[in-house]
């Protein structure tokens, strides 16, 4: 059979990594798609760079409009990014009947309606394994593996940055500040980190999964998303004396009224496996009513970990190219008629537990008015810890752990808290999930 011929739209740390893979596995590779996969063209505005790399082995252009109007290339790899030039290239490659392979979770997060529609209406694939937690296949779990189950919910680390800034922060003791600067320094922060650390990364990538869990469209204008910037040492440091870490959770739930879907610091119980995920690894739970928890572990981001979830699409593609469109995979899991329309949740609607710290004067009776206030807005406390005042000082921290409330519960109970004259400053909140 002729090989399926590729043109790669970007050749950087994944391209590269794409690029050297498939050449390397190339024998196994073609066993297992029945057919060898070419990268025939590549285009990058360093054409130098893409010949260097590519050996002379495929034709270099700089015009990534020449690949996807190439008539014989029959899959773009768009690995460009963002939302503008991106986005145009996989509209008109889609349009000229062309498979798309993309790692761009933010084009997917905030177009995906958009373009999957396009795609089922040219009869073309859009694949987007790498988008998602790097190397860990966790779309192809969502969408095939997992099929036979109703998803209840996922909770994933899905940002590697962060995760890499939060396991230094309590490894040392760290604020944010320095640890950020260190990262950046080592390479695992970029150096205009801000879609990492403030959440939006992780944000686009638990976007794509709730459509996929759930068998709704993809909504990122609907996420709550909240980075680590706020975050203290004090604070995973209490966690950690009332047995928790604070991980960065993209987290989707099926509720009775809707679903949630939200991005945030999160206390989880220490004992958790995801809780001991260190460094930059990635690492996804999800929980199905018949498999009950599944775990998804692995590199998150890098050239070659990458690179495995972009071939792996190639290979699905190139197995399925001549199967009729509706006999394949759909783009979401749920065919494109069967999507639903279930709500994405207010996150004042949202159901968890909550860490609250707040500093008060070591007074007669504080204490005893924090707990009315609470119990006046039916929130149940699960623990609490209070930390006596340092030689001199008159002011104790008192850290309390509540059972499942509503957030708007908590948001008007830490609004009298915060009115109480023996409370000093903001009380620091940050949501809890036992992820049982
Ligand atoms: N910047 C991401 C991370 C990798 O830190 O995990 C690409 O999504």
């Amino acid at each position: 059979m002729k090989p399926i011929k590729v043109g790669l739209l970007g050749i950087g740390t994944v391209g590269s990594g794409t690029f050297n893979v498939l050449k390397r596995n190339q024998e196994e590779i073609t066993r297992r798609a029945g057919r060898s996969i070419q990268i025939t063209m590549v285009a990058d505005l360093n054409t130098e760079r893409a010949k260097e790399l590519t050996n002379g082995e495929c034709e270099v252009v700089n015009d990534a409009n020449l690949v996807v109007n190439h008539p014989d290339i029959d899959i773009v790899i768009e690995l460009i990014g963002g939302y503008g030039i991106a986005r145009d290239l996989v509209m008109k490659a889609i349009a000229n009947g062309k498979h798309v392979v993309t790692a761009n979770k933010a084009l997917l997060a905030t177009h995906g309606t958009e373009i999957f529609r396009a795609a089922q209406e040219k009869g073309v694939m859009v694949a987007f394994e790498a988008a998602v937690a790097g190397g860990i296949p966790i779309i192809k779990a969502l969408r095939e593996g997992l099929t036979a189950n109703r998803i209840q919910w996922l909770a994933g680390i899905i940002n590697g940055t962060t995760n890499f800034i939060l396991s230094e922060m309590r490894d040392k003791g760290l604020d944010f500040d320095i640890v950020l600067k260190e990262a950046q320094r080592l390479g695992y922060a970029e150096a205009d980190p801000t879609f990492d650390i403030e959440g939006v990364d992780a944000a686009h990538k638990a976007t794509i999964m709730s459509a996929i869990a759930f068998g709704i469209p993809v909504q990122f204008d609907k996420a709550h998303v909240e980075g680590i910037t706020k975050l203290q040492a004090t604070d995973i440091r209490y966690a950690e004396q009332l047995g928790y870490r604070i991980k960065l959770l993209g987290i989707a739930k099926r509720t009775p009224k809707g679903i949630e879907l939200r991005v945030h610091p999160t206390l989880i119980p220490a004992k958790r496996l995801i809780a001991n995920v260190e460094g930059a690894m990635n690492a996804v739970l999800v929980h199905g009513d018949a498999v009950g928890a599944t775990l998804y572990y692995g590199k998150g981001a890098g050239s070659e970990p990458t690179a495995s979830a972009v071939i792996a699409d190639l290979v699905d593609i190139t197995r399925l190219a001549t199967a009729d469109p509706e006999h394949r995979v759909p783009h979401l899991a749920f065919q494109p008629d069967s999507m639903n329309d279930t709500p994405i949740l207010p996150m004042s609607e949202v159901t968890t537990s909550y860490y609250l710290r707040m500093q008060v004067d070591d007074q007669t009776g504080v204490l005893a008015d924090i707990t009315r206030i609470l119990a006046d807005s039916t929130i149940s406390i699960d623990a609490m810890l209070q930390k006596e005042p340092e030689e001199g000082d008159t002011r104790a921290d008192i850290i309390i752990l509540t059972h499942q409330t509503q957030e708007k519960n908590v948001e008007a109970a830490i609004a009298k808290i915060e009115a109480l004259s023996t409370v000093v400053g903001q009380v620091t909140k940050i949501r809890l999930e036992q992820l049982s």
